[in-house]
């Protein structure tokens, strides 16, 4: 499933093969209910419930959300516990689900620093999938872009090896899937909050101000309509990106 970073084959048909989503604005769409933030939380576990759905009826190869960052643990430490809980809960009661789709699950991410009970239910969930092709969903839990450069760097030089763009593809933490075709960010923040900085260097960015807990299907048509008008020059003129379609080279 991997490919080169910078190939624009995957997305010939117009569909993004790899999509990532930062899923943003779980706290606001409780607040502005007046409901305690966990309870955006949780809506938004159904709304990540929906969009897997999605991708896997639209034929998306490779779903990666972000789930909890390295920053995260700054939050107010019930709302961490909370997050840790839901993810537990949710992983034993979706594994199931997902591996009779076809979903194959990873968590890339800092191990170290996540308990003993949910670092278990991580490697379950990964084992319990692990046959499983039709689609990869990747949860980003404990990650941070930063975090990844550093580990991968660490890891070349541990096994001695050079330092070069292509090593370091291969030792992040999304080496078995390859660079996003598409990232979207919900919430309405323009920024990247330390998500995929070495692997979007060529993805397309989408923001949309619809909080997380209400994307859905049709949201996500959106982002792929919109995907599907970019241009993907990856530094070429718009020329050459023609004349290399016409010739059937991307
Ligand atoms: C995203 O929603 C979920 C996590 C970061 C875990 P937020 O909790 O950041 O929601 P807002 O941005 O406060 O609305
Ligand atoms: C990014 O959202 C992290 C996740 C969605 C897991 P944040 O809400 O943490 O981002 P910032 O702090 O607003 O940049
Ligand atoms: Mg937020």
């Amino acid at each position: 499933m991997s490919e080169s970073p910078l190939s624009a084959v995957a997305t010939e048909s117009g569909l993004p093969q790899h999509v990532a989503i930062v899923m943003d604005g779980n706290g606001r769409w409780a607040q502005s209910r007046h409901l305690p933030r966990a309870a955006g939380h949780k809506q938004g576990l159904d709304a990540l419930r929906l969009t897997v759905r999605a991708c896997l009826e639209r034929g998306v190869r490779v779903l990666t959300v972000f789930a909890f960052s390295s920053e995260n643990w700054n939050r107010p430490r019930e709302e961490v516990s909370g997050l840790m809980d839901l993810l537990v809960m949710a992983l034993s009661r979706e594994v199931p689900k997902l591996s009779r789709s076809g979903v194959r699950l990873f968590f890339p991410g800092n191990r170290d620093g996540l308990s003993p009970r949910v670092q278990s239910g991580l490697d379950k969930a990964q084992q319990a999938t692990a046959h499983n092709q039709k689609m990869v969903l990747n949860v980003c839990f404990n990650y941070g872009g930063r975090w990844d450069i550093a580990q991968a760097a660490r890891q070349l030089v541990v096994e001695g090896k050079e330092i070069s763009e292509g090593a370091l593809c291969e030792v992040t933490a999304l080496a078995h899937v390859g660079d996003p075709d598409l990232l979207i960010r919900t919430g309405g923040e323009m920024r990247i909050s330390n998500f995929l900085l070495w692997q979007c260097a060529y993805t397309e960015l989408y923001f949309t101000p619809c909080l997380w807990p209400d994307f859905d299907a049709a949201q996500l048509e959106r982002a792929f309509a919109d995907f599907a008008g970019r241009e993907r020059r990856f530094g070429q003129t718009s020329e050459q990106v023609a004349m290399d379609r016409s010739s059937g080279h991307a």
